[in-house]
């Protein structure tokens, strides 16, 4: 029995969060969305009128964060805050706040915590580059950006946003820019991820297509939950 970490990176919208979702419930092991840090504390930072030059208030913020993964919810002492970390404010405004430094060596350092209790699917930015370089299995999901865009849309309106498209094709692009081409720790492909285009394929093939690349070399057997 052994730990295996997969990690799932890739733009807005190409499917990570809900694969990996349901990836890690078929493999019986955890699944860590790291994105949900970076929108919890751009949440709080935002209702505690914090300004993005405030790096001290908003690394303590970082520092006194935990964040329980509630099945569909994310749990902030015991209060819910997915749907106010989805808002269209947290968006605009979360990538500029994921560019500093110190702030993402203290997440980077909670999330590498995890790996602690067992074997887990992470998605997020830098997950198969920077906060585990020797993941057993990496993933970069990309598609097409006014696909990406509809999911976005559908997504919000589960949370019960209602958001014009333009507006959202806008946001994906703008928060892709700056996680991209930002100095640490960039949204790339790791060279030694595949890549997986999810254009036109349904979460059920992505899951599959995962599943069945993880079980060509790891015995389900063998993966420590
Ligand atoms: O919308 P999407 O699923 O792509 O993003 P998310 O996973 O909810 O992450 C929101 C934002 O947090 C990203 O756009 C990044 O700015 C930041 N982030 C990051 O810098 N590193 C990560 N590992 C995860 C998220």
């Amino acid at each position: 029995m052994r730990n295996i970490v997969i990690a799932i990176d890739g733009p807005a919208g190409t499917g990570k969060s809900v694969t990996g979702k349901l990836l890690a419930s078929k493999l019986g092991i955890q699944y860590i969305d790291s994105g949900a840090y970076y929108r919890a504390i751009t949440y709080l930072s935002i209702i505690n009128h914090i300004k993005l030059n405030e790096i001290n208030k908003i690394n303590e913020i970082a520092r006194n964060l935990k964040l329980n993964f509630d099945g569909e919810n994310i749990m902030l002492n015991n209060v819910n805050i997915s749907k106010e970390m989805r808002s269209l404010e947290v968006s605009n405004r979360v990538s500029l706040l994921a560019k500093i430094k110190p702030l993402r060596e203290i997440i980077t350092e909670k999330l590498r915590h995890y790996k602690e209790n067992g074997s887990l699917v992470m998605d997020g930015k830098d997950i198969g580059t920077v906060v585990f370089p020797d993941a057993d299995f990496k993933f970069f999901f990309t598609s097409d950006i006014n696909v990406r865009a509809a999911r976005r849309q559908q997504d919000l309106v589960d949370y019960g946003y209602r958001v014009q498209i333009d507006k959202i094709v806008n946001e994906i692009n703008k928060r892709d820019e700056i996680d991209m081409t930002r100095e640490d720790s960039p949204l790339q492909k790791a060279t030694d991820a595949i890549e997986v285009d999810t254009t036109f394929m349904i979460i059920e093939e992505q899951v599959d297509l995962l599943y069945k690349t993880i079980l060509q070399s790891v015995n389900l057997e063998d993966i420590k939950k």
